[in-house]
């Protein structure tokens, strides 16, 4: 049976853990930051690759909650990383197009990398063409349970507390919920990335190693995700055929 796949095949809103760094350091008996290097250097090539295709919104698992329980050194190094990533290719995204926005909890951030990330974000606000996200000392259960507290502060009360309500006070609520959510490096679990917002993402795994996604793996995720058969819960069209009387309702 033919599937019931929506015209509207191109994602609008990609979300990618990039997952693998270390390995393909240590596959090359290099140290980790030499990962971590090559891992922004892919990330600034998918950027301009996603903006290619026409899809609106890119997120990224930059930093996590849980990442600080990575020896300080590697901890220290990443924020480096970044602070030298955003000196070296602010400019060009901002001419390319991209505006660059930030989820996450920058209270526990250092001023110096908080700044640095609010710069990048104010100095890129006129721009539409792609919305890149860093997602940085980002959890998804932080981000359910600051949504919580913000409606709260707003006098929200139990009654009123719906999940559109909730949507609203959530880190990404000027984004489209992910229809793709990309993991790398050949991990299949989610790592409290986005909880809420990818409750009808499409999953993609591969086992390429994040500094070796381009532009190929990338298309290789979005011809995937255009044989999907999305239904948001629904039975859709192919659900509706012979023998679909009692079957599963659709997930
Ligand atoms: C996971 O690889 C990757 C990260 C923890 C960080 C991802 C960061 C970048 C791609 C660079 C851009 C971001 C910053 C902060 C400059 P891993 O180290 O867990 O790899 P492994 O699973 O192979 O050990």
């Amino acid at each position: 049976m033919a599937s019931s796949q929506p015209p509207q095949s191109l994602p609008r809103h990609v979300a990618i853990v990039m997952d693998g760094n270390g390995r393909w350091a240590r596959k090359r008996l290099m140290p980790r930051g030499v990962g971590h290097k090559a891992g922004v250097d892919a990330l600034v090539k998918v950027v301009q690759a996603t903006a290619d295709r026409g899809i609106g919104h890119l997120t990224v698992f930059a930093f996590s909650s849980e990442n600080w329980k990575r020896p300080e050194e590697e901890v220290s190094g990443l924020m480096s990383l970044l602070l030298v990533a955003l000196s070296k290719h602010l400019t060009k995204l901002k001419a390319d197009g991209v505006r660059i926005r930030i989820a996450g909890d920058l209270d526990n951030v250092s001023e110096k990398v908080r700044n640095a990330l609010r710069d990048a974000e104010a100095n890129t606000i006129g721009n539409s063409r792609l919305v890149l996200t860093v997602a940085f000392n980002y959890g998804g259960r932080w981000d359910i349970v600051q949504a919580c507290k913000q409606a709260l502060a707003e006098g929200v009360s139990a009654s009123e507390l719906t999940e559109e309500v909730l949507s609203r006070h959530m880190a990404m609520a000027y984004a489209p919920d992910p229809d793709l959510f990309i993991r790398t490096g050949g991990e299949v679990r989610l790592s409290n990335f986005l909880l809420w917002q990818s409750a009808y993402a499409e999953l993609h795994f591969t086992d390429c190693l994040w500094p070796d996604f381009d532009a190929e793996e990338l298309d290789r995720a979005l011809a995937a995700y255009a044989r999907r058969e999305r239904r948001f819960g629904d039975v859709g069209e192919s659900g509706l055929g012979e023998g679909a009387i009692g079957s599963e309702g659709g997930h």
